[in-house]
């Protein structure tokens, strides 16, 4: 059985062997992860951590002005928040391989970080990576990106103090530190957030409609206290035929997915019910324009991952 008190005693004490008195910076993704990682860190070592939060623009609707309240105000965190958007967007233009994606998004990251790393003099950066990244990543089914996408250049130490513990561990750590529970008990949401969430070039264009309809996804889940390990929209790449009044329209088709699963190494379809599924259908088509079509994605994992992409 998995000791949250235990575990939080011992990495503190690894923490400040490994970091003493040198400075670290965590990027805050919004994530259960990063921000056990960021308040573990903040408990262990105070005012030599800075929380860097990246808005790579590919975040959850309201995601950034929640960091911002929930760890700056709240948890008194030293933050810095850095608007990168355009960097991102421009950097994915053309882009559509999920992989070549995280890469790049990997690499802009660790770069923009760098940037302010030095600015800051750090010299570690901390990571929450957690066991099933690196499994999974070495495995070669997904690299992702707080894995694989670090240049082998790299000047920061890395600190992970979450590296040999799963998610559920992740979140008894979280309760026992006491983090709000809008964060302990948040759907897990990659690092390269809405990017990996577009199948094909991720456009600013497209980044707002999978916002508009992974939000809409999360309220109706909330809303019929449906609780899974994981809830998500995609949109998929090619419009569809639809119909406006008597006229063909062309439109995207949203793909819902929601998951139930313990460590994300393998997942079960939920039975959603049907009149939850009907209302996504109709608000993800009535209030996003141009999304004509809405499935529910009915694959396990394997042989399905959770993302599509
Ligand atoms: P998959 O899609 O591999 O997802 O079944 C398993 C869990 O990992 C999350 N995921 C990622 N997390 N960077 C991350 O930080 C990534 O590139 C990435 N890809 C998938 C996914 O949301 C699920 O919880």
């Amino acid at each position: 059985m998995f000791d949250a008190e235990k575990f939080i005693q011992e990495s503190m004490e690894g923490i400040r062997e490994q970091v003493g008195e040198g400075s670290a910076i965590i990027a805050l993704s919004g994530g259960v992860d990063s921000a056990t990682a960021a308040i573990l860190m903040h408990q262990a070592i105070g005012r030599h951590l800075v929380a860097v939060f990246v808005d790579h623009g590919f975040m959850r609707k309201g995601e950034p002005e929640e960091i911002e309240r929930i760890f700056g105000d709240e948890l008194g965190m030293n933050i810095v928040s850095l608007d990168v958007k355009e960097r991102f967007y421009s950097a994915l233009k053309g882009v559509t391989d999920p992989e070549e994606k995280r890469k790049v998004i990997g690499e802009l990251f660790i770069r923009v970080f760098e940037e302010e790393a030095e600015k800051m003099k750090a010299e570690y950066l901390v990571q929450g990576t957690i066991a099933p990244d690196w499994i999974e990543s070495m495995g070669g089914i997904k690299s992702h990106h707080n894995v694989a996408g670090l240049p082998s250049g790299m000047q920061l130490k890395l600190v992970e103090p979450l590296r040999d513990i799963y998610k559920d561990e992740v979140r008894k750590v979280a309760r026992e530190l006491g983090l709000p529970k809008e964060i302990s008990e948040r759907m897990p949401f990659p690092g390269p957030g809405l990017a990996v969430r577009i199948l094909g070039e991720a456009t600013p264009e497209k980044v707002s409609i999978v916002r508009e309809a992974n939000a809409i996804v999360e309220e109706e889940i909330q809303r019929a206290g449906l609780e899974p390990w994981q809830a998500l929209a995609v949109l998929l790449g090619e419009k569809t035929v639809g119909v406006k009044g008597d006229i063909r329209d062309y439109g995207y088709t949203v793909a819902v997915r929601a998951v139930e699963s313990v460590d994300a190494m393998t997942a079960v379809a939920m039975e959603m019910p049907w009149s939850t599924l009907k209302t996504i259908q109709k608000r993800v088509t009535r209030e996003i324009p141009g999304v004509t079509r809405v499935l529910y994605d009915i694959t396990d994992k394997p042989p399905a991952t959770i993302e599509f992409e």
